[in-house]
């Protein structure tokens, strides 16, 4: 069977949280990509999203909450910390923090680590659906582990639909790229996934510079493996033009004869359409040339999951 995709209205959240409260999976929208949501406090359903997912155990999941009071039980807010979170929440930063002993979220969600990622995302139908379940909702990104992260309800479909209960359909992510993780040790602000958030707005935020996750101490996301985000296609990246027989994904004015992530240079549209697009050139074609994309805000997070899904082991 095929999980239902059905329209955000107040019954279907009402049966969404009726599903999740029996521990079942639920796709939803957020304003980065589709989340696969469980209830956080339940550890079968949370091992029922790494068995969807076929994830890697060892991978923490984040943590999404819609209010202070709920984000409060379940971690411990430096000055820091709650300054990143009053300044971009609801939004596309999940910070990692210490958690709390009294926190709801279950140690398998944590994949047993002391500290917990948490989201207060801002899409209407995410904060709602959270709001009315009453408790934080662990959502990964809504696909088999590896795939490019979904966009769309269709994308969520082809991935997980036989694997899962129910999606959300809430159109297309305004946003397109999972969240910015921060965490914090020592020495301050720690850049462990460049995201949504472009690490310069943090830097302003903060008045410090945000220190990257392979120059700090001991901290560190496990599930950034460096082979993520694959296409079957193989990518060859900073191609100026595309060669006999390949895709091609560029970027900016003046680049014809491929698919344009933002033909005006626009990198908050680019990142928007870099999943969908990549999905698109992957359906048709073996390799794909991808041109220059520029490393200044948002390209930072373009150029960390183009580099993650040109990798290959092999
Ligand atoms: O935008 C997003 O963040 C999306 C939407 C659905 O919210 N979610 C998402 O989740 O991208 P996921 O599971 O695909 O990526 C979560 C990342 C993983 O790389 C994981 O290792 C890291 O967060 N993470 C989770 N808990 C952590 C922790 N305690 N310490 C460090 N990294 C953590
Ligand atoms: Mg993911």
């Amino acid at each position: 069977m095929t999980a239902r995709i059905v329209p955000i209205l107040p019954e279907t959240i009402a049966l969404a949280a009726e599903i999740l409260g029996e521990g079942g999976l639920v796709a939803i929208p957020t304003e980065t990509v589709y989340g696969l949501a469980a209830d956080a406090a339940n550890p079968e359903a949370v091992s029922r999203i790494y068995e969807a997912k076929g994830r890697p155990r060892f991978n923490p999941l984040i943590a999404h909450v819609s209010s202070w009071e709920m984000a409060e039980r379940e971690a411990a807010f430096s000055p820091l910390a709650r300054q990143c979170g009053e300044a971009f929440w609801p939004g596309a930063l999940t910070l990692v923090l210490p958690a709390q002993a009294g926190g709801q979220v279950s140690d398998l969600a944590r994949a047993g680590l002391e500290t917990l990622a948490l989201r207060w995302p801002k899409h209407k139908a995410a904060a709602a659906l959270i709001t009315v379940f009453g408790r934080p909702l662990v959502a990964p990104s809504a696909n088999r582990s590896g795939h490019v992260s979904p966009t769309r309800a269709e994308h969520v479909e082809a991935d997980l639909g036989k694997r899962i209960d129910l999606i959300l359909d809430g159109g297309p992510c305004e946003v397109g790229m999972e969240s910015t993780i921060l965490g914090f040790d020592a020495g301050g602000p720690v850049l462990l996934r460049p995201g949504g958030i472009a690490t310069a707005q943090i830097a302003e935020l903060l008045g410090r510079p945000v220190c990257h996750a392979a120059d700090a101490d001991a901290i560190s996301a496990p599930g950034q493996l460096k082979s993520h985000y694959a296409p079957k296609a193989r990518l060859r990246l900073n191609a100026e033009k595309a060669e006999d027989g390949e895709g091609f994904l560029t970027f900016g004015p003046g680049q014809t004869g491929g698919l344009n992530l933002s033909p005006t240079g626009d990198l908050v549209e680019a990142a928007s359409k870099l999943f969908a697009v990549l999905r698109a050139l992957d359906a048709r074609y073996e390799r794909i040339a991808v041109g220059p994309i520029p490393e200044t805000g948002l390209g930072e997070a373009i150029n960390d999951r183009l580099q993650r899904a040109a990798h290959r082991e092999d």
